[in-house]
């Protein structure tokens, strides 16, 4: 049984028709991208997973049980953490309250909380100097890590990543990536990126979305190897990013 399985989904805002029948699964411990332009659908897709967006038709069954229409807290009681676009830090706290915020749904001690940041810190030692600070100025790569250690602290099964290398620069998203395949060895993700390249690096399937349609899935390798896909969805020739191996 798949670990997240999505069947026929559609999702709509209003008159705008954001996801038409979209079907595919996640196995436990892989990790899948989806990849596709601007306004394609892939936030939509991660919102509807998580509680944010609600289905008009379809279902989402997560270890076998249907979380569609479910709000987002009980499904992040149920073990999906969601890390949206954009870097949402709260500014008020310190670099660990803001992590440890994450845990919030467990039923976990402060003091556990508290431990559990500061061990993140070993996964992510660019942030650990501003762990007590208040009134830190961090880089967009750093407030990434931030989110991404906040959505760990949930201990969720499925985590899902929105575009986590957007906007940095090249040396922080290899930074950015690295973290995911150490991830991938105790959870399973969705992963969301116009980085193709990337994002097909540290995956097992991939799904390409096309305004709101699935258009094609399968292996890395069968991705990169289609050409008309590679040419529009993925910069041209089949070649997967360098210095990261998928597993
Ligand atoms: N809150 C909203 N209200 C109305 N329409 C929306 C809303 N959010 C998204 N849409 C529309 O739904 C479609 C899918 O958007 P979505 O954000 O899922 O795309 P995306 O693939 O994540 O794009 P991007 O790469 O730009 O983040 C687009 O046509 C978008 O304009
Ligand atoms: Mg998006």
């Amino acid at each position: 049984m798949p670990l997240l399985e999505i069947n026929d989904l559609n999702v709509r805002y209003g008159e705008i028709v954001a996801l038409r029948g979209v079907s595919f699964n996640v196995e436990e411990g892989q990790v899948v991208t989806l990849l596709g332009a601007n306004g394609a659908g892939k936030s939509t897709t991660l919102r509807a997973i998580s509680g944010l967006a609600k289905p008009a038709s379809g279902d989402i069954l997560f270890d076998g049980k249907s979380i569609a229409g479910l709000g987002p807290e009980a499904i992040v009681r149920m073990g999906i953490s969601h890390v949206p676009e954009g870097r949402r830090v709260f500014p008020g706290l310190t670099v660990k309250e803001n992590i440890m915020l994450g845990g919030s749904n467990r039923k976990a001690s402060k003091a556990e909380l508290s431990r559990e940041a500061d061990a993140m810190f070993d996964l992510f030692p660019d942030i650990r100097k501003f762990s007590g600070a208040l009134g830190w100025t961090l880089s967009g790569g750093q407030l990434q890590m931030v989110a991404v250690a906040r959505g760990l602290m949930a201990k969720p099964r499925l985590l899902l990543l929105d575009e986590p290398s957007l906007g940095l620069a090249p040396v922080i998203v290899q930074a950015v990536f690295r973290i995911i395949t150490e991830i991938r060895l105790s959870t399973t993700v969705l992963l969301v990126e116009q980085n193709a390249r990337m994002g097909l690096s540290v995956a097992d399937q991939g799904y390409v979305l096309e305004t709101g349609r699935i258009v094609l899935g399968g292996k890395p390798e069968d991705l990169w190897a289609n050409e008309a896909i590679a040419a529009a969805y993925l910069g041209g020739h089949g070649k997967p990013a360098a210095g990261l191996a998928a597993h």
